[in-house]
């Protein structure tokens, strides 16, 4: 199985996201967890951005100890000092310098030609080698980028000293035929590519951040950037979680691993989502409330049987306690057996039919019905019953 390296941007990335603003301790509760949930480098901020920035980063990098700590940083040397200043106290520090490389930035936004962003690039890696062995290169729009373009600015970046090279997907253009195309050329084509880390960085647009970030690992990328929970720019980024478990589930295409530990996926996205205050879709894959939640009588009937027949993932798997059946409009017999059970009584045939005929009333009056709804029925039945 081949090693991906997870490059988690939940504190960088991920706080780009509109009305995130999380303090220097929340930032270093939440860099504390994900070195627990097992990413390999924490991209802990952008240290120029702000004077505070600079001291959450500082922090991060003291306390945590297992995970490889990066900054982000324009190709200048006052963004790289504002870097290094922050993460020079960090066990393994990784310098992560960006500048765009696609016509549209180029001309728009850099006004820059293709020959001026090599030079400023290159002389941004260079300066940023004097200080960190570890130094990742991305080339922002990347996804955007002419591919000869994409050529010469990766092989000038492997020269000048970069030991990991990114190409994000930067505002979720791609779709994962064009994605995985690019990075089969890049290895087919770029001399050296072999001896730094590939990279990829997708964001969520046209919601298919996992399915590029995946296609990139099928054409052989070796490190993935990501936020808990998707969180991020926009629509955000790609989701770890999803990754990390595509990968678990689906080995027989990717023949591929994280060292995610898959049962702290849960905890951790519960911490992000309380403290960035970003809620989680409820139906999001893995970590959603409905991940693991069963309405319809056929599927309750099928999990009772045998949970594989509806479920591919044993929640405790990713740390969620047990899946649940709801008990909704469409609803059977057997969960409201089940739950009965569960939730301590012991009935009669007859009293369960009748509970039956009950509960169905009920749910024509409410989305769903509560554990206390159905208590409620009980108490009432037998109450009825004695009088
Ligand atoms: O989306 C992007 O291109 C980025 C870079 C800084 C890697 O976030
Ligand atoms: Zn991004």
């Amino acid at each position: 199985m081949k090693k991906i390296h997870v490059f988690d941007t939940t504190l960088r990335d991920g706080e780009q996201s509109p009305g995130v603003n999380l303090t220097t301790d929340e930032k270093v509760k939440i860099a504390l967890q994900l070195e627990k949930l097992g990413v390999d480098r924490i991209e802990a901020g952008f240290p120029a951005s702000s004077p505070g920035e600079i001291i959450s980063v500082k922090e991060i990098s003291r306390q945590v100890k297992n995970a490889s700590i990066a900054a982000l940083s324009r190709a200048n040397k006052k963004d790289i000092e504002a870097a290094r200043e922050a993460i020079k106290g960090a066990a393994t520090p990784c310098l992560h310098i960006v500048l765009a490389t696609s016509p549209i930035h180029r001309k728009y936004k850099l006004n820059m030609t293709k020959e001026q962003v090599l030079e400023t690039a290159e002389s941004a890696i260079r300066y940023g080698k004097k200080y960190f062995d570890n130094l990742e290169f991305s080339l922002e729009d990347a996804s955007r980028t002419e591919i000869d373009f994409i050529y010469e600015v990766v092989h000038m970046a492997i020269k000048s000293g970069a030991t990991v090279v990114n190409l994000p997907d930067t505002v979720g253009y791609a779709s994962p035929e064009t994605f995985g195309t690019m990075f089969k050329k890049i290895k087919e084509n770029v001399p050296g590519v072999e001896n730094i880390l590939l990279s990829t960085h997708c964001h969520n647009d046209l919601g298919m951040a996992t399915a590029n970030t995946l296609a990139a690992i099928y054409n052989g990328v070796d490190q993935i950037e990501g936020t808990i929970n998707g969180i991020g720019e926009r629509a955000g980024n790609t989701a770890i979680e999803e990754v990390a478990l595509a990968l678990e589930m689906r080995s027989d295409i990717y023949q591929a691993k994280t060292d995610i530990v898959l049962n702290e996926i849960y905890p951790t996205s519960r911490m992000v989502s309380k403290l960035t205050g970003m809620m989680v879709q409820r139906n999001k894959a893995i970590v959603g409330d409905h991940a693991f939640s069963h309405e319809s009588g056929i599927h309750q009937d099928g999990m009772l049987k045998e949970p594989t027949t509806y479920e591919i993932i044993r929640p405790e798997m990713v740390g969620v306690s047990s899946s649940t059946l709801v008990l909704g409009k469409h609803s059977g017999r057997h969960a409201l057996k089940a739950k009965v059970r569960h939730l301590g009584y012991n009935l009669s045939q007859q009293e369960l039919n009748e509970l039956f005929q009950k509960f169905k009333a009920l749910i024509d009056k409410k989305r769903y019905v509560l554990d206390e709804d159905i208590r409620l029925l009980i108490d009432e039945q037998y109450v009825n019953e004695e009088s």
